[in-house]
């Protein structure tokens, strides 16, 4: 008998084995995501039907998670994510038999293995939750922190393992399900997911959602607040408060353009409408790509459209991203790269080739820059990452999104364009709905471009860029016909001490290019000088005023402080918030200055946001 238990162990690896194939083929096979805790191999999810009342008053969310599983390797274990989850009860089955279940310890940003006893035959497993006051992917805002100042609002920021802090979830990219919610919330305000979306408010405060097509668990989203859409085409539009919401289409007027022009590139859009939901400023990111709606940051409004090239990154996500997956957070080039190569395509037919080329080039010098910044041998620096241990959101830089980009640039310039639009379609149609990592794709491009071409293979250098840090010097010169003739206004001025040379405006590339060209020696009176003709310190073009704030900061020219005071405190785009507070601490009364603005700055950021400068303040 003893023997014969021992042998139940055997048999069950062997059973494994044998059925982890087809079942699981959505979860990326013999890859173990470092940053989640589930086990897809043995029970893995489906299907989620979300049942949450969402309450501002306890700034808690609490329901029922009911997710359909699938269980392959017959086992008696289902684990999922969880961290910061109130788990007052788990069910299973339509008859919600109760199961016991088990939450491990708490570990840092990554939180608890939440294990689920289930049977051979358990199909779904409900769990019952109430999030904590802190749940790092949630914000809660009090009216006055809103645009109306009437009404609360709340959202979510999932990406890239918050999911967990307001869903029990298998918390990996390389996970995907289809979902259905009910939320309810106070009867005034409107619900809105990464879902089929409501375009009004209903009577009782009770939002029903559908996500048909399978997504990763990043990608869910919830925002509720005082909010009306309105409609730019028949299957666009833009969602915001209603104090923004004039601003907020005309600025986004381009995006019925943008699918169209994405769709001639990489083939039909698959998710139905795509919208946008302009978030109150608090959002920590410029953009979040959850599907059929994506969540923005309102310091894209500058109200010539000059920043709308963000939602075309977003859009381009529809593709890169969410129908083809990163596997896990260290194949996150495969991304944000591709996207960002995307984006620029897509500005290209939208808003022409010079745009294209002064967005590639600033991105290209920000680039450069922060490998320097970095270290050339810095292992962070190449693209294959590795960030088992830490937190996947110190992987958010220019590696990804801008090396990522010129190495898809040197590959269409080694094979010519067209090739490499055919190449990436049949990618996109191959992996559909698909979590892939950066070694499929590798093995991907070998079998449909490279074909053991041994010239072509060199020409690219694929490994190099991929597996060593630094940047290869193979990828093609970028350049910009707008910036080298600026370049030739900045030497003319400072050679004849003139301002007057400069004597046209200046788009907002051309500003971003000029702010970060100037001489390291700028004088306060040539600042005051730029300030005067180009009106840097009180533009409402929030680029340059992060770009030209941190220069102020940098050279203390203190007619820009009042209003750098007012940015930082209003302004929760952690990308616009890092650089200066960076830049502040480098003297100790710029740190006690920051210290001052960050005490009554802290409670209008996100936790994403908060996070981050905390480091950079103590
Ligand atoms: N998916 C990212 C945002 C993100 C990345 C959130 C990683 C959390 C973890 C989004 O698509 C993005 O890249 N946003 C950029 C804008 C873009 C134009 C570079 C941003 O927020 O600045
Ligand atoms: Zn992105």
């Amino acid at each position: 008998m003893k023997k014969l238990l021992m042998l139940i162990p055997i048999l069950f690896a062997f059973a494994c084995q044998t059925k982890s194939g087809d079942e699981t083929k959505d979860s990326v096979k013999g890859v173990k995501d470092p940053h989640s805790f589930a086990e897809p191999m043995k029970a893995v999810v489906k299907h989620l039907d979300l049942n949450i009342k969402v309450d501002f008053d306890t700034k808690i969310i609490s329901g029922k998670a009911s997710w359909t599983i699938e269980n392959p390797a017959q086992g008696n274990e289902i684990v999922f994510d969880a961290r910061n989850l109130k788990i007052s009860k788990v069910t299973l089955g339509d008859d919600e038999k109760v199961t016991t279940f088990n939450l491990g310890d708490d570990t840092k940003f990554m939180g608890q293995a939440l294990k689920v006893k289930i049977d051979e035959a358990t199909t779904l497993v409900n769990i019952h939750y109430t999030t904590s006051v802190d749940a790092a992917a949630v914000q809660w805002l009090n009216p006055q922190q809103t645009a109306g100042k009437k009404y609360p609002f709340m959202f979510t920021q999932s990406q890239a393992i918050l999911a967990r802090t307001w869903i029990p979830c298998q918390d990996s990219p390389g996970i995907r399900f289809t979902y259905n919610a009910t939320v309810a919330v106070p009867k005034d305000l409107l619900a809105l997911m990464s879902a089929e979306n409501p375009q009004q408010k209903s009577s009782e405060g009770i939002y029903t959602f559908k996500q048909p097509n399978a997504i990763p668990s990043y990608l869910m989203a919830l925002a509720v607040g005082d909010i009306e859409f309105k409609a730019v085409d028949e299957r666009t539009g833009v969602y915001a408060e209603p104090v923004t919401l004039k601003k907020a289409a005309y600025e986004l007027a381009d995006m019925g353009k943008m699918t169209t022009a994405a769709e001639k590139i990489y083939g039909p859009y698959k998710w139905g409408r795509y919208d946008v939901l302009v978030l109150p400023p608090s959002f920590p990111f410029g953009g979040m790509e959850n599907p059929m709606l994506t969540f923005a940051t309102p310091t894209i409004i500058a109200g010539d459209r000059s920043l709308v090239s963000l939602i075309a990154h977003e859009l381009a996500h529809s593709w890169s991203g969410n129908l083809v997956t990163n596997a896990n957070w260290n194949d996150f080039w495969l991304n944000e790269g591709f996207t960002t190569y995307f984006e620029r395509r897509i500005v290209e037919d939208v808003y022409g080739k010079d745009e294209a080329k002064m967005q590639e080039l600033l991105g290209y010098q920000g680039l450069q820059n922060l490998i320097t910044e970095m270290g050339a041998t810095n292992a962070d620096t190449k693209l294959k990452a590795n960030f088992e241990g830490r937190d996947p959101d110190e992987g958010v830089s220019d590696i990804a999104y801008e090396k990522g980009y010129a190495l898809l640039r040197t590959i269409e310039e080694a094979v010519g364009r067209e090739k490499f639009d055919i190449f990436l379609r049949g990618y996109f149609d191959s992996y559909a709905f698909k979590s892939v990592t950066t070694e499929v794709f590798l093995a991907y491009l070998e079998a449909n471009l490279i074909k053991g071409d041994k010239a072509l293979q060199s020409v690219i250098n694929v490994d190099s860029w991929v597996y060593q840090p630094g940047l290869p010097t193979n990828s093609p010169p970028v350049s910009s016909a707008k910036f080298t003739s600026l370049d030739s206004l900045i030497s003319q001025w400072q050679k004849t001490g003139d301002i007057l040379v400069f004597d046209t405006k200046l788009s907002t590339n051309e500003a971003l290019y000029l702010i970060s060209h100037l001489p390291a020696n700028i004088t306060l009176k040539q600042m005051a000088d730029l300030d005067r003709i180009f009106n840097f310190t009180a533009s409402g073009n929030s680029e340059i005023q992060a770009a030209w704030y941190t220069l102020a900061v940098r050279m203390k020219y203190t007619p820009a402080y009042s209003n750098t005071e007012t940015f930082l405190t209003e302004v929760g785009r952690r990308k616009f918030l890092m650089p200066l507070y960076k830049e502040m601490v480098k003297t100790s009364e710029g740190k006690e200055w920051a210290k001052k603005i960050y005490t009554r700055a802290r409670p209008n950021y996100h936790s994403v946001a908060y996070n981050s400068i905390d480091e950079v303040l103590k």
